[in-house]
């Protein structure tokens, strides 16, 4: 006797968006969509057969419908205003597949609305509800930030990274595998900076993304002298000799951990980066930056700073913030001052540069002095 499994349900969320299983009679607007976004989904998504033409459209749907009859995969077309502006797919599902897994593709006219995140909430509450997996999982190209972005909206925390294997269209990728449980769903909300925060009319900051590899690039190579204040984000000094490696490695940790890296961009350039790492076990934290050359105190840098203070502090509910700089650097020093930072001490040979070992000047600001302030 054949398990019974629930049939796809039809999902309504508000603002006229409906998650519609689909039918035969939606074959050619749903591969006209997928037509219309194929170059742009090739990036992040296996490629889909495509049909030649409406009867292959109709063949190819079928095959899905009958998928979808087996209890294997469950697939939503998403409607807006009348018209399918996307899909989500939880395939995969077997006696054997501990994870099932989710895909998704909005169309380009409506991404950066906010309509995914809120349409997988309903669909993992319905998988891990009405259909009764314990768990499903996303799989997401260590480059995808708009797709990162969207599971950390949903709540989602990665569990790690699965070396090569992502298959996509151009090559293999790194994958970056985020888990909804059903022991941990809904998710506890957890505070997070936006992928972008505008600091004022000139300054924006902007979540480190892997297009910027060539800015960053730049950066560093005009600040060879003053990559010091990066070290220690560095894990080695193989890293810090190799900029695109190290683009790469401050992704990743802001992707598996609570640290997060913002490039600054000025008037449209990017003019430096600003780090704020997790919270260690005494709950205390530190920021770093990166700046271009000369633009301490311009450029809004106090600024941009001060956003992650303030996000530190409210958010995070950390109980010191500290910022490192080199002795010998009074303009670095500059921005702790400026924002009221207190100096606490001077360490000797505490960081090491490419040349050996330096001393640090240590500078403190605590959430009561920041209350006060
Ligand atoms: C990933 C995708 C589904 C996101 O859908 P969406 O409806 O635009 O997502 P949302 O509007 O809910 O959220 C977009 C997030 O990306 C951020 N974002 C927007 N443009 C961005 C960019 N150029 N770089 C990085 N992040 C960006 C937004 O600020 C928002 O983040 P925030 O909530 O922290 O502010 C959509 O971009 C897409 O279809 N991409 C191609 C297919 C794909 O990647 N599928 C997923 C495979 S794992």
């Amino acid at each position: 006797m054949g398990i019974s499994v629930p049939p796809t349900p039809e999902l309504t969320l508000a603002d006229g968006l409906t998650l519609m299983p689909p039918r035969l009679e939606d074959a050619a607007s749903y591969y006209a969509a997928l037509r219309r976004n194929d170059q742009r989904l090739r990036s992040w998504l296996p490629k889909p057969a495509l049909p030649s033409d409406g009867h292959e459209e109709q063949i190819e749907m079928t095959k899905l419908l009958s998928m979808m009859e087996t209890g294997y995969l469950h697939a939503w077309l998403m409607v807006k205003d009348g018209s399918i502006v996307g899909s989500i797919g939880l395939g995969g599902i077997s006696v054997e597949e501990a994870r099932p897994g989710i895909a998704y593709w909005i169309d380009v006219e409506h991404e950066g609305m906010g309509l995914m995140a809120r349409s997988l909430e309903p669909v993992v509450s319905w998988a891990l509800g009405p259909r009764g997996l314990a768990q499903v999982e996303f799989q997401v190209a260590t480059g995808n930030m708009r797709s990162h972005a969207v599971l950390r909206r949903l709540g989602l925390t990665p569990e790690g990274i699965r070396r090569s294997s992502l298959k996509l269209p151009d090559r293999v990728h790194d994958a970056v595998v985020y888990v909804a449980s059903k022991s941990h769903w809904p998710p506890e909300h957890q505070s997070q900076l936006d992928s972008a925060i505008k600091v004022d009319d000139e300054n924006l900051l902007r979540r480190l993304a892997p297009d910027d590899a060539p800015a960053v690039r730049a950066l560093a190579a005009h600040n060879t002298g003053r990559l010091l204040r990066w070290l220690h984000w560095m894990p080695n000094q193989k890293v810090a000799k190799n900029h695109d490696r190290l683009v790469t490695a401050l992704i990743e940790r802001s992707l598996v951990s609570r640290e997060v890296t913002y490039t600054v961009i000025h008037e449209g350039q990017l003019a430096g980066c600003v780090t704020l790492c997790e919270p260690d076990s005494d709950n205390a934290s530190e920021v770093s930056f990166l700046l271009s050359k000369n633009s301490n105190g311009k450029y809004g840098v106090v600024g941009c700073v001060n956003v992650m203070l303030d996000f530190a502090f409210s958010q995070l509910d950390v109980s010191r913030v500290q910022i490192r700089s080199l002795a010998t650097d009074q303009e670095h020093a500059s921005i702790p001052k400026a924002l009221g930072f207190q100096y606490e001490c001077s360490l000797k040979n505490a960081g090491r540069s490419i040349d050996g070992y330096v001393d640090l000047e240590i500078y403190s600001m605590t959430a009561t002095r920041w209350e006060n302030r």
